[in-house]
């Protein structure tokens, strides 16, 4: 039942503020997060690995960055089909955590397995509880998206992007790395996500407009720092999956690495860019996109748009949200991206060509 939206990907995505809401309403307490006993003491941890596949992984490339910046916990991140072969060394006091949404992708099961009798701790943090890798980690912390059924993951990927943030906060609880009040605050400041995300679905009718622009590209890039790196590649996956056009997914500071002699007058650049530590490096990058004709998409927050917004060809503005949590925001105008230029294509927004929503086979 698409309850009255045209794709089942445009309800999943609509639905995300209640979502969420409800996940938290599980997860937040009063005073800390519900959490099941058989979660490690993060103290007793020196090495993290996260292991996954697609989207999932870019989550794992965002909890990185939480982890590392909150908890003071060094982390690893690899994609399940090569950490399986590469047959990895898994250094003691190693707590490994398998991100799915599905819980029955084939390498990343694999990869779980390899870790057994490896790793002290086997985490994951999964969608359907019942699943393969569910029952097979130690601890297994459901993402409560509800059924899922556009191929193309979005409010799995927020909902696992939630999970494991607030698992970062517990990192940095156990670890003693912030103070009380400090966790404390991030986590009142998680109850105005919902509220938030709807503010961002709010961007709809622009997105349409840039929409149409985009679908008559042949390639795309997308360009982001910090957090919102993952969220570049993360943006350029789902544009792919569901439109068929060509993206890529770059950290702004590798532009000038290479990627920058594709830009010209034909190519749209998605700039993620929230006015947060990193802002003025980004935009730097941005002006020689613009230097270059490249045609820029500039998604940003209201004060970054009063700055900048005029050099660029599009903009989308999105609502004030604290650094740490941008992530669970900015997701939305990817999405929003990718399904309206689907649309306008025409292409099969729900079941893209040649994939699979549980890739079962290696
Ligand atoms: C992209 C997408 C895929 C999945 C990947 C892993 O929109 O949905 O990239 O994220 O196939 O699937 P799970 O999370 O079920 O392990």
């Amino acid at each position: 039942d698409k309850a009255g939206h045209k794709h089942f990907m445009a309800k999943e995505i609509a639905e995300q503020p209640s979502v969420l809401g409800d996940a938290n309403a599980h997860y937040l307490t009063e005073t800390g997060i519900n959490f099941p006993d058989e979660l490690p003491d993060f103290k007793e941890i020196n090495q993290l690995t996260l292991v996954a596949c697609g989207t999932a992984f870019y989550a794992c490339l965002t909890a990185k960055y939480w982890f590392e910046r909150l908890a003071r916990i060094p982390v690893e991140v690899d994609i399940a089909s090569e950490f399986r072969y590469r047959e990895p060394p898994v250094a003691p006091k190693t707590a490994a955590l398998f991100v799915s949404q599905s819980g029955e992708t084939a390498d990343t099961l694999a990869a779980l397995r390899y870790c057994e009798g490896k790793a002290d701790k086997i985490l994951s943090v999964v969608n359907v509880p019942e699943s393969s890798i569910a029952r097979e980690s130690d601890c297994a912390l459901p993402i409560l998206a509800g059924t899922e059924i556009g191929v193309a993951s979005t409010k799995a990927f927020l909902c696992q992007l939630n999970v494991l943030l607030l698992l970062a906060i517990r990192a940095a609880e156990d670890r003693g790395t912030r103070t009380p009040e400090q966790l404390a605050n991030i986590r009142n400041e998680m109850r105005s996500l919902p509220g938030l995300i709807n503010q961002a679905l709010e961007a709809a009718p622009a997105m349409k407009k840039t929409a149409k622009r985009l679908s008559a590209a042949t390639d795309v890039l997308f360009l982001g720092r910090g957090l919102m790196y993952p969220m570049a590649m993360e943006g350029a996956l789902k544009l792919k999956e569901i439109s068929y056009i060509h993206a890529e997914g770059y950290a702004s500071g590798e532009l000038k690495h290479g990627p920058i002699a594709l830009v010209d007058k034909k190519t749209p650049v998605v700039v993620l860019a929230p006015k947060d530590s990193l802002f003025d490096k980004t935009i730097s990058n941005m002006q020689e996109v613009i230097a270059r004709s490249g045609k820029v998409v500039l998604v940003t927050d209201s004060q970054g748009a009063s700055m900048i917004g005029s050099e660029a060809a599009d903009l989308i503005v999105m609502p004030d949200v604290p650094e740490i949590l941008s992530p669970l925001l900015y997701a939305i105008p990817a999405q929003l991206l990718a399904y309206y230029t689907a649309v306008a294509k025409g292409t099969d927004v729900d079941q893209p060509r040649n994939l699979a929503k549980s890739v079962t086979v290696e």
